[in-house]
């Protein structure tokens, strides 16, 4: 997969392969990342995938292109790796609607529940969750839990789609998406008329009108491995830009349309070449989490990778 490159970004990408392999560094990219950043990978993948590297990798330093909230849980899992994310203001606006003092008290209201907190929250909170997941195993974590009630944080759209999973009371937190839950269910409605041999395919962070329209609910490398094994020969995708440009070039053969009208993750694309360029060379900006903070991070972390192993 080959992104057109100008003579100065394929200097940067060559700059950037040499300093990883002198500095024992590796790139660590997630799907919504820019077609150059590609360039420079050694593992693409979904937030579940990435910590999964993040937490068996034997290089010295990590460059997490991505937002802060894997980042972070790359450092909590692997605290002895230098984790660097070159756009140091790549936030997710989701996590950040949540704060572990209102993630308390919520508790506290209902004390025989548990806490699952989404990936997609901060350290704080993973700290005071009784597990994580993500939005490729959130039922099976949910159903792993003895607990019969479980709030939710923070994602509404998830949370929904994991209680439609489930027998257990999903309490929900406010949180969304501003890229996924605001694809129009009319308009997608309309593009199946259009296209109605096309497969629809949606991230659970999208609306329950846009998942009940959908052939298939996954995360984002569910949608790769969906695309991979469908004889199917047009899709129309809910999530964000970047995974849907992948499959472009993935699967030439096939078509891929955006659920409308379609969304682009600012945050996400906020990591450049020469960022990474920059962060090999002095790294810098560099993530570290308070030692009390991660150790009760990582618990929940752990929590959930001893489920999906
Ligand atoms: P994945 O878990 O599918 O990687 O999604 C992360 C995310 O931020 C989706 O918006
Ligand atoms: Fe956060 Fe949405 Fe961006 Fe994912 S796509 S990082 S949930 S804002």
């Amino acid at each position: 997969m080959k992104s057109q490159q100008t003579s100065e970004s394929s200097s940067v990408i060559n700059e950037i392969r040499t300093l990883k392999k002198k500095k024992n560094a590796i790139a660590l990219v997630h799907y919504y990342q820019s077609p150059e950043i590609y360039e420079i990978a050694d593992f693409i993948g979904d937030s579940y995938e990435l910590s999964v590297q993040a937490s068996k990798t034997s290089a010295d330093m990590i460059i997490f292109c991505g937002v802060r909230f894997m980042a972070e849980s790359a450092k909590i899992l692997n605290p002895g790796k230098k984790v660097v994310l070159p756009a140091v203001t790549a936030g997710c606006p989701m996590a950040e609607t949540a704060d572990a003092s209102a993630v308390l008290a919520m508790k506290a209201r209902y004390p025989e529940a548990a806490v699952v907190s989404y990936m997609n929250t901060t350290a704080e909170v993973k700290a005071v969750s009784d597990i994580v997941c993500t939005s490729s195993n959130a039922h099976i974590i949910v159903n792993s839990l003895p607990n019969r009630q479980i709030i939710f944080v923070p994602d509404k759209n998830l949370g929904s789609w994991v209680a439609e999973k489930s027998s257990k009371e999903i309490i929900l937190w406010n949180g969304f998406c501003y890229v996924h839950n605001k694809f129009m269910a009319d308009e997608l409605a309309r593009a199946r008329k259009l296209l109605p041999d096309a497969k629809v395919v949606v991230h659970p962070e999208c609306p329950k009108e846009i998942r009940d329209q959908a052939d298939h609910v996954c995360s984002t490398s569910g949608m790769v491995k969906y695309v991979e094994k469908s004889d199917a020969k047009e899709f129309i995708i809910g999530t964000e830009m970047g995974l849907i440009e992948m499959l472009k070039k993935k699967f030439p053969d096939r078509k891929f349309y955006a659920v409308p009208p379609g969304g682009t993750c600012l945050t996400m694309k906020k990591n450049r070449l020469d960022l990474v360029l920059e962060s090999l060379k002095t790294g810098e900006p560099e993530i570290n989490v308070p030692e009390e903070i991660r150790v009760k991070a990582k618990m929940s972390l752990d929590r959930m990778l001893e489920v999906c192993k």
